[in-house]
């Protein structure tokens, strides 16, 4: 979307700063330090297959699942952009089990930061669009430095949310509660330019779901049910990336329903609420979508544990709509 005018995320946040007097100017450098942690990834990400950044390690994660070298390195590259700048009083990341404290020898702030560092790893090797997913919250504990009671805050106490997607271009996507912002990353002279500004989801959405249908047998009669009407009778297409980022980030720009339900095998679905759905859903409805857990908004869910997993459907309002009236045998 071309701009008469060349808009840097500096400019951008310094001027969203502006609109609160009471502003500090931490949130702002907050900002700074996610986007350049993710020029940091981007970088390795479109040099993958050239440099020893692609394949698995020979580890395990708190979920049972190999870890990517990409993993490792986007985990490290989040945490060492943000552990030293004073502004965090912890942190949480899918690849990293418990709580990731801020060294005595650094600083501690008031914002907590949880992050899955590289979304979509099962993408990595086969170069297929993978991202990152933040989001912040203030510190709400007492002491000086963060506890797990910081990072176990509902997403409507959120802050701030963002997604980065490494697809054909690098995108900055993130809402701070005032509208869904998009910059792309110009990488000749590495600055994240506004390219998206208020990004809403189009009215009426393109009829898309986007679903995993391998799992179809594990599912409820009533999920079955919904997605059989959709492909049939609903007269939608179908699109499923199999990156969390760029199968919502397809959905904000043109609409549509994406879902990853409870299963037989998996009874509070894949996707963790944390650092996954909660700040996708809190993107999702600064967008004019819904994001739910097919009963109830998943900002609304209070996690009890950092890796806690949610069933997910985000999208066009009046599609996440349908599905819970199917999922409540309404429809
Ligand atoms: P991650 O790579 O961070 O573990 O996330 C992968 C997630 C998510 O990106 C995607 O929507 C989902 O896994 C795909 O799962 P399936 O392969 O089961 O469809
Ligand atoms: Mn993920
Ligand atoms: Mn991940």
């Amino acid at each position: 979307m071309p701009q008469s005018h060349v808009v840097t995320i500096s400019r951008f946040l310094v001027d969203q700063e502006h609109l609160h007097p009471e502003a500090t100017g931490a949130f702002t450098s907050l900002l700074h330090d996610i986007a350049l942690a993710a020029k940091i990834i981007s970088r390795e990400v479109t040099k993958a297959g050239l440099v020893d950044i692609l394949g698995g390690t020979d580890e395990e994660n708190v979920h049972g699942e190999q870890v990517q070298k990409l993993d490792v390195f986007a985990n490290l590259a989040m945490i060492r952009a943000l552990d030293h700048t004073g502004l965090v009083a912890c942190m949480a990341s899918e690849e990293s089990n418990g709580l990731i404290e801020i060294r005595k020898r650094f600083p501690a702030g008031d914002y907590v930061v949880v992050f899955d560092p590289l979304d979509g790893s099962s993408n990595i090797d086969v170069n297929v669009s993978i991202g990152t997913i933040w989001s912040i919250h203030r510190k709400v504990s007492k002491g000086e430095r963060g506890t797990l009671e910081d990072c176990l805050q509902p997403g409507t106490r959120q802050v701030a949310a963002g997604y980065v997607v490494y697809g054909s271009s690098t995108m900055l996507v993130y809402t701070s509660g005032a509208g869904v912002h998009g910059f792309t990353l110009d990488p000749s002279i590495g600055e994240f330019l506004l390219s998206h500004p208020q990004m809403r989801i189009p009215e009426p959405p393109k009829k898309v779901y986007s679903i995993n249908e391998a799992y179809y047998r594990r599912w409820s009669p009533e999920q079955q049910k919904l997605v059989t009407y959709l492909k049939t009778d609903g007269g939608f297409g179908s699109r499923y990336i199999g990156s969390f980022v760029a199968d919502i980030h397809r959905t904000l720009l043109q609409g549509g329903l994406f879902m990853y339900p409870a299963d037989s095998e998996s009874p509070k679905g894949k996707l963790r609420l944390l650092y996954e759905a909660a700040p996708m859903a809190m993107i999702v409805e600064q967008a004019g979508g819904r994001a739910s857990d097919g009963k109830r908004r998943i900002m609304e869910v209070t996690p009890e544990s950092l890796h806690q997993r949610t069933p997910t459907y985000m999208g066009s309002k009046g599609f996440v709509e349908l599905a819970e009236a199917y999922l409540a045998g309404k429809a």
